[in-house]
C-alpha cells in the first residue's frame, strides 16, 4: 500500500485578532470557521496581536493580558486544535518588531494615508489629532506579522483586506530590492464577509455594542435577538414584512439556512409575526452556541494549560521568526558578524 509521506510541506496559514475583548459572531463566520476548516491541510498560526491591541487600548494596557486568555478561550472553544494549530503572543516575538523596522522604511506615507480600513477606524474613533504614529503605522506591523513567518493564506473579514495588499506590496518591493526572501500572502476572506449588527449597523463590532458573543449565556443571546431592529415598515403583525431589509432576517439566512423559504414566505404574507420569528433565531443561534459555550466553560478551567499553549506556540513561532529576520539582514547586507555560538558572557 502507498502511504503519503507526512513530512509534506503544508502552506502556511496566518492570521489573528487583538485582545481587545471577547470574540463574536461575526468573527466566527468572518475568520474562525475558516481557521477550523484549514487547520487539516495546512500548517494554521494564529497571533493574538496584544502590540496592536496597544494602538487602540494604550491605557487599558494592564487588562490586555486578561483578554489574551480570553481571545484564546474563543478559539479553542470553536474548535482550534492547539495540537495542529500554533497560538502564539505578538509582544513575545521580537523578531516582528524587528521586521516592522525595516518594513517601515519601504512604506511610503502616501499609501498608508489611502488605507480605507484606517482612515474609517481613526474616524470612528475620533482620533483626530490624537492620531499616533503606531495606529497609522499598524498595518506595517501586521505585514511582519504575516511575513515573519512566510504565510501564504492569511483568512481574515473584508475589512483586513487593505492591509494585504499593503503587506504584498511591501513583500513585492523587499524583493525586489534585495531578493527573493519574503512570501506574498493572499487574503481569504470567509463565507460571510461582513456580518450587519443587531441593530442594522453595518457590521458586528464590539464597539458598537451591537454583538453576539460566542461566550455570552442563552438568556443574553435571546434578550439581544429580541432587541434586534426589523423590517420598520411592519406596523402590525399581520402587514407583509420585507425580509430583505430586516436584519433578523439576515441572521437567519446565515445561521438558519434550511428554514430561510419558509420564512421569507411566511414573512411576506404576514403570516409570521416578528416575536415568532426572533423566538425562532434565538433558538437557533443557542443550539448552535450551547456545544461552544460547553468546551470553552471546560479550558476556562485549566488556567496553567492556557498559558502552556501560548507559551509553546510563541516558542515555535520564535523559531521561525529568527530564521526569517537573519535571511531578512542577510540579503539587506546588514549581516556582520560569524555565526554566533549561544550566549557566552565575558
Ligand atoms: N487587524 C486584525 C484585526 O483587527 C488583527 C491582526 C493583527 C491580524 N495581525 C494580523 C489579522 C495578521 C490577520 C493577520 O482583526
Amino acid at each position: 500500500m502507498h502511504e503519503t509521506p507526512k513530512t509534506h510541506e503544508r502552506a502556511r496559514v496566518l492570521t489573528g485578532d487583538r485582545p481587545t475583548g471577547p470574540l463574536h459572531l461575526g468573527h466566527y463566520v468572518g475568520s474562525l470557521k475558516n481557521r477550523v476548516r484549514l487547520q487539516e491541510d495546512y500548517e494554521v498560526f494564529i497571533i493574538v496581536a496584544d502590540v496592536q491591541a496597544l494602538t487602540t487600548h494604550l491605557k487599558e494596557s494592564g487588562h490586555i493580558k486578561e483578554a489574551t486568555k480570553e481571545v484564546c478561550l474563543d478559539y479553542l472553544a470553536v474548535g482550534v486544535d492547539p495540537n495542529a494549530t500554533t497560538i502564539f503572543v505578538q509582544s513575545q516575538v521580537p523578531e516582528i518588531a524587528e521586521l516592522t523596522v525595516f518594513f517601515s522604511m519601504l512604506v511610503k506615507l502616501s499609501f498608508l494615508r489611502h488605507n480605507p480600513t484606517i482612515k474609517t477606524e481613526a474616524l470612528e474613533k475620533g482620533l483626530g489629532e490624537d492620531l499616533t504614529y503606531g495606529f497609522f503605522g499598524y498595518p506595517i506591523s501586521q505585514a511582519a506579522d504575516i511575513t515573519f513567518l512566510k504565510a501564504r493564506l492569511v483568512p481574515v473579514g473584508e475589512d483586513q483586506i487593505p492591509h494585504i495588499e499593503q503587506t504584498r506590496e511591501i513583500v513585492r518591493k523587499f524583493n525586489r530590492l534585495y531578493g527573493p526572501v519574503l512570501v506574498e500572502p493572499k487574503a481569504l476572506v470567509g463565507d460571510v464577509p461582513r456580518l450587519i449588527g443587531l441593530d442594522g449597523k453595518l457590521k458586528m463590532s464590539k464597539s458598537y455594542n451591537n454583538a453576539i458573543f460566542l461566550k455570552d449565556p442563552p438568556e443574553l443571546v435571546r434578550r439581544k435577538v429580541f432587541q434586534a431592529v426589523t423590517d420598520p415598515a411592519r406596523i402590525h403583525p399581520t402587514d407583509p414584512g420585507h425580509p430583505d431589509i430586516c436584519t433578523v432576517f439576515a441572521y437567519h439566512k446565515v445561521f438558519n439556512e434550511h428554514e430561510v423559504p419558509e420564512i421569507e414566505g411566511s414573512c411576506k404574507a404576514g403570516k409570521l409575526r416578528c416575536v415568532d420569528c426572533k423566538a425562532n433565531l434565538s433558538s437557533t443561534l443557542n443550539r448552535f452556541l450551547e456545544p461552544i459555550r460547553a468546551k470553552r466553560n471546560a479550558f476556562a478551567e485549566q488556567d496553567g494549560l492556557i498559558w502552556d499553549i501560548l507559551g509553546e506556540g510563541t516558542r515555535r513561532a520564535r523559531a521561525i521568526g529568527s530564521q526569517t529576520l537573519s535571511q531578512v539582514k542577510e540579503a539587506m547586507g546588514l549581516s556582520y558578524f560569524p555565526k554566533q555560538s549561544p550566549q557566552r558572557v565575558p
